[in-house]
């Protein structure tokens, strides 16, 4: 499908794909969304959990890797925070070398050596645990949704894929079951969807979730956690 990039509320780039008329991030700000949604609501709520140990590593799957925005700002948080992060994005349609050097994302992400981050994120070999820092270490998996069968692995999923109005097979319990079986006990799910119907078969599986603020533009937001 043609994609081409386009500019968000908050200045920062991100896809869009015309025929879908979809984004890879919110309309009203990419890295605004990422914060808010994955940081926010996910690693930090994670990590400021009573049962969380200070320093363990957190095992994150990112249901989508796309541009890469959600590992590069996870990659400077698990700096900020000294935890180490044992991050896996999954991707069928990875985008290609152009596609990165156009995001720039260097002018707005205000952390040192953003540009090399972002380069050796996109240039790390595929399916292949991959030691990017002493706090970050990148596994990119080309692999279907559909297609995932891991157990007990994750500690949190970023849920990032398109929304259900254009991949509903996406948003349904035969996904968000394989979530819950690959998160460990006490695992946790966000995602920018807050559609009921999302939240039920979340629940259906499993899950306790919990509606939350969305991020700018969007008044809610899900999260859902593994009992
Ligand atoms: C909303 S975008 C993800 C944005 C990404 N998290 C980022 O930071 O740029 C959804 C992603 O899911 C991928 N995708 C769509 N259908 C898929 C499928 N069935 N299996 C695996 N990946 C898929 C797309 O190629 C796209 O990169």
């Amino acid at each position: 499908m043609k994609r081409e990039i386009i500019i968000t509320g908050d200045g920062s780039k991100t896809i869009h794909i015309p025929e879908w008329d979809e984004q890879y991030h919110s309309k009203h700000g990419a890295i605004q969304e990422a914060q808010h949604v994955f940081l926010k609501m996910g690693l930090h709520h994670y990590v400021s959990q009573p049962s969380y140990q200070k320093e363990t590593p957190i095992a994150i799957l990112e249901m989508g890797f796309g541009t890469g925005l959600n590992a590069l700002l996870t990659f400077f948080e698990a700096q900020k925070l000294g935890t180490p992060v044992d991050y896996t994005g999954i991707e069928a349609y990875p985008i290609t070398t152009e596609e990165v050097h156009a995001m720039e994302y260097v002018s707005l992400v205000k952390e040192k050596e953003v540009q090399q981050v972002y380069d050796t994120l996109h240039s790390t070999v595929w399916e292949s645990k991959e030691v990017i820092s002493t706090t970050f270490q990148l596994t990119k998996r080309q692999q279907r949704f559909e297609a995932i069968v891991d157990e007990n692995m994750f500690d949190l999923v970023y849920f990032d894929a398109f929304g259900a109005r254009v991949q509903p097979e996406l948003w349904g319990e035969v996904i968000f079951k394989k979530m819950y079986t690959a998160l460990r006990e006490k695992g946790v799910l966000v995602t920018y969807a807050a559609k009921g119907s999302v939240r039920r078969a979340m629940q259906a599986v499993g899950f306790d979730v919990e509606r939350l603020p969305g991020p700018p533009g969007k008044r809610e937001m899900l999260r859902a956690t593994k009992l």
